[in-house]
């Protein structure tokens, strides 16, 4: 079988490690990759945005399966177009995306069709908004910001006072996050700990991958600034087989009944973010593709193949799909630049990444690139080591071992990752 995969970060690593080892796969594109995916993939570098040279590449490469990695491309519609030409793409149509590309579209969405989720108001004016927020605080209660469209995770800002909530909808409206900032989304502000519950649905079927957590934080102890996840693990203690079910029947099987009902195609992946209140699971988020880091945490558990769940997927026979998961937990840390998730310092050389694969732990790269025959550092999160073990403290030691391993000026991780998880057992 011939697969392709766009996208170029550590979650499309991941991906295309899974389907390397899948036996059915004979020949892996991605597009547009980067130098740790064209070590098990042709790299190709198709236009970014342009979904028919997608879909021409797909056709005549005889393609069987695309998987699309990042939201962007989905809400850019690259799913309705290749699947038109009759390849099976894993990722929703436009309009199902649209879970993601909108957050008040989203919020519609769980209202409907009575999924849990933090009080909501929506606004396209600023003094409106800014009144909304002074009466919430008046009624002593927080809030949280959020730019309606994409925003590259930065449209999103949980309010410590008052004037940081003003600030934010003034910012907001004021073009900071482009066109993605002219609906201002207001949120109660949920208390909790945090989960991420991805999901395969066709749209007859939905089947939960099994839990994660991610860290959002950039520092030890859940402090600095917001990222795009700075490690992440599975299992998520947190998600009780008791949690499970009821996440089971009050998001996952209303969620699928809504697309349903909306008649939205969607055959890929539903990620929800959930807080976990003492009045129950709660919907942050949802996010139409892989959550990154999760999915460099999640896929090395899977033990069987991974071609199989997502071309099924693909085609609408989820319920004939089988997946196996390793018993043993994961943990994935991030190794990110000098100046993350603030102005980057790029282009230093890397070494130890062979010394840290000696470990055992698996090296995904999200931010690399080659500079005259030297792998340097050039984007944000640059590296995820993933390893699994016994116990959840033992796959922590263990891909801290292999980062420790890996070096370029400036590096940094958190050293905590997995606390919460190894401080309940
Ligand atoms: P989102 O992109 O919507 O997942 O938001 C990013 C992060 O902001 C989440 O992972 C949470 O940590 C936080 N967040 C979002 N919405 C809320 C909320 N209503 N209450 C508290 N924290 C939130
Ligand atoms: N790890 C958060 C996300 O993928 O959105």
């Amino acid at each position: 079988m011939k697969v392709m995969v766009l996208g170029s970060g550590g979650r499309e690593h991941a991906i295309c490690h899974g389907l390397s080892l899948s036996p059915e796969v004979d020949k892996l594109y991605c597009s547009p990759g980067n130098p740790g995916i064209a070590q098990i993939a042709e790299c190709v570098a198709l236009p970014s945005g342009d979904n028919e040279a997608v879909a021409d590449f797909a056709v005549k490469n005889q393609i069987d399966l695309l998987v699309v990695g990042p939201e962007q491309p989905l809400c850019d519609g690259v799913a309705d177009v290749v699947r038109a030409k009759g390849i099976p793409v894993f990722g929703p149509s436009k309009a199902g995306a649209r879970l993601e590309g909108s957050k008040d579209f989203s919020k519609q969405f769980m209202v409907k069709y009575d999924i849990p989720t933090a009080r909501y108001a929506t606004f396209s004016e600023p003094e409106k908004a800014l009144e909304y927020v002074a009466a919430e605080y008046a009624a002593g209660r927080g809030v949280v910001v959020k730019a309606d469209g994409l925003a590259a995770g930065k449209g999103v800002i949980v309010a410590t006072c008052q004037q940081e909530a003003e600030d934010a909808v003034r910012s907001c409206f004021s073009g900071t996050f482009g066109a993605a900032g002219s609906l201002v989304v207001i949120e109660e502000l949920l208390e909790g700990e945090e989960a991420s519950i991805l999901a395969l649905t066709d749209g007859n079927t939905i089947v939960p991958l099994v839990s994660s957590q991610d860290h959002k934080r950039l520092l030890d102890k859940d402090m600095g600034p917001n990222t795009g996840g700075m490690g992440a693990y599975s299992p998520a203690p947190v998600v009780t087989d008791e949690l499970m079910t009821e996440i089971s029947e009050t998001v996952l099987a209303r969620f699928l009944k809504g697309i349903q009902s909306e008649g939205l195609e969607y055959r890929g992946i539903i990620y929800a973010g959930i807080m976990v209140t003492k009045n129950g699971p709660k919907v942050l988020e949802f996010n139409v593709r892989f959550g990154d880091p999760e999915t460099e945490a999640l896929l090395p558990r899977l033990k069987s193949s991974l071609f199989d769940v997502l071309s099924k997927t693909a085609q609408k026979k989820l319920d004939q799909a089988q997946m196996v998961w390793g018993e043993q937990p994961s943990v994935c840390i991030v190794m990110a630049s000098a100046g993350y998730p603030g102005t980057l310092q790029k282009g230093y050389p890397i070494t130890g990444i062979e010394a840290a694969e000696a470990e055992g732990v698996i090296v995904f790269h999200a931010g690399t690139a080659v500079k005259d025959g030297v792998l340097v550092n050039n984007g944000g999160r640059v590296l995820v080591v993933t390893a699994e073990g016994p116990t959840v403290a033992d796959a922590t030691a263990k891909a801290y071992a292999g980062v420790k391993k890996i070096h370029w000026e400036g590096v940094q991780y958190r050293s905590d990752i997995a606390y919460r998880a190894i401080n309940r057992k």
